[in-house]
């Protein structure tokens, strides 16, 4: 039988969530499309993230650039350490990543260790490449994707491997802008770049992502967060280093515990925690994993991932990163250029420091699919997805019982009227009834409306709710604020 991620990912693609990239060509290893049905859902859950995390005031956002000068690469130390392990098999010349053959021989993760304990411990385990071939000595592959800007040959810049670095480029002048005042939280969602040795498991490990981060600039002296005592006794699910499961946790223990640093990165993680259970996420499928020391990424000095349980096993959805004032010390000496600010509370200047949650969005849309994924049953059969109406790619299928006798222009009529409530919707007027609900729950879709022959009589329609398959009757000028509030309550059953 198929495993739920081939089924999933074979779904996707035949019903216009995802395309494979360049199809025509031989698609791209590690880069997808997202087709109409995966577009909306897609921009939905990066919504939620502003919502969210951008949304309060003093939180701005950004669109940076997405190429990077190499400088600043340098600088940012991705241009000397931001690269995978690779080791090649002497016999077929294929090329590995060691971490991976470690965890396929020992079940555990050995991501982020050195390259020399990756060495001894592949002697160690006496790891051969898959096809048997004796393994050379491992070398660090850079991940970056670089760039010749101008009539150069030289590689000048990179594509940039997170959206982070530009807003530590453009920090100063924001800062200044916006009131020379601490904290400051900058957000940006959009693409990064990724040269992966070996691209696999569909949307987790690609070449071309997209990442939805906010760097949280603060005074290491004045770590609290405004209105943490309002949320301080919510809980959310840790797993500590060396266990393998998770445990529930109050932010306020989380941090005496010493599991989070501060206040900043315990409230910032639980907005990871409310932006997954949003999106239809369950509870008990993900957690935040407290990294060890020496499985820190090279800028960090904690580090918190949260990880999601899926057919895959489990993978990791974000990170949050305390930066420090790693970047911009960093930035300050390779150019130059004074970054540290005046502070009405301090007599020095300071450089300020930086909590960063770092959230991919395509692993996240393929967790929402994984989870929201419903096999055929006796009540419906078809595979759908159980999308919670805030995701959902739209909210209402309009369907009119026939295209004639002027049903399928007052159909038309009722779209116009819900698009301009708010109502996102797609039209069709083909096939039976029962095959447009059918079709509809196959992309997610909550609530249909039937106009029929009464309709015309009666200014009224039946609506469909998705999950039970549950109908009622309402009136055509109340059927926009009913559907918006249904969706606001994540109404998807008539009975409920
Ligand atoms: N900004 C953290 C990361 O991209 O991994």
């Amino acid at each position: 039988m198929a495993k739920l991620y081939e089924r999933v990912l074979d779904i996707a693609v035949q019903r216009g969530f995802l395309l494979p990239s360049a199809e025509i060509y031989g698609s791209m290893a590690g880069i997808y499309d997202y087709g109409p049905i995966g577009a909306p859902i897609k921009r939905k859950i990066q919504n939620l993230f502003r919502e969210i995390f951008i949304t309060c005031p003093g939180f701005l956002e950004i669109e940076s650039s997405t190429i990077v000068p190499k400088e600043a690469l340098v600088a940012s130390g991705h241009a000397a350490s931001f690269s995978d392990p690779l080791v090649e098999c002497k016999k077929t010349k294929k090329q590995y990543r060691a971490d991976h053959l470690l965890q396929e021989a020992t079940g555990k993760s050995w991501e982020g260790k050195s390259v020399e304990e990756l060495q001894k411990r592949l002697k160690e385990h006496k790891i051969t490449s898959p096809d048997g071939g004796e393994l050379g000595e491992i070398k660090a592959f850079n991940l970056m994707f670089g760039a010749s800007m101008g009539a150069t040959n030289e590689k000048n810049a990179y594509l940039r491997p997170e959206t982070a670095q530009g807003i530590f480029l453009d920090f100063k002048r924001i800062f200044l802008q916006n009131g020379s005042k601490l904290p400051l939280a900058i957000g940006q969602v959009g693409r990064s770049y990724r040269n992966e040795i070996s691209p696999r498991q569909g949307l987790v490990r690609m070449r071309e992502f997209s990442q939805m981060e906010l760097e949280y600039f603060f005074n290491p002296k004045k770590d609290e967060m405004p209105g943490f005592e309002k949320i301080q006794k919510k809980e959310v699910r840790v797993r500590l280093p060396g266990e393998k499961n998770a445990i529930e946790v109050s932010l306020e223990d989380a941090i005496k515990n010493k599991y989070f640093a501060n206040q900043i990165m315990a409230t910032l993680i639980y907005w990871q925690h409310q932006l997954y259970l949003r999106v239809g996420i369950p509870a008990k499928k993900f957690h935040f994993a407290i990294l060890p020391k020496d499985g820190l990424p090279h800028y960090s000095q904690a580090n918190v991932d949260l990880e999601m349980i899926t057919s895959y096993g489990v993978i990791e959805g974000s990170g949050t990163a305390y930066r420090t004032d790693f970047d911009l010390k960093n930035h300050a000496k390779h150019s130059n250029t004074d970054l540290s600010v005046k502070l009405p509370e301090e007599e020095e200047k300071i450089i300020p420091h930086v909590i960063e949650p770092s959230l991919g969005v395509d692993r996240l849309f393929y967790c929402l699919l994984e989870s929201a994924y419903k096999e055929k049953s006796p009540e419906k059969e078809w595979e759908w997805f159980d999308f919670p109406p805030a995701v959902a790619p739209y909210l209402a299928g309009v369907f009119p019982l026939m295209k004639k006798d002027g049903l399928d222009k007052l159909a038309g009529e009722i779209v116009q009227t819900l698009r301009e409530g708010g109502v996102e919707c797609y039209y069709s007027q083909s096939g039976s009834i029962g095959k447009r609900y059918a079709r509809a729950d196959e992309i997610g879709v909550p609530y249909c409306i039937t106009i029929d022959y009464d309709s015309k009589e009666k200014k009224d329609v039946t609506i469909r709710y998705r999950n039970d398959g549950g109908q009622e009757r309402i009136s055509i000028s109340s059927l926009a604020d009913k559907i918006i509030e249904d969706a606001k309550k994540g109404k998807v059953s008539l009975k409920c």
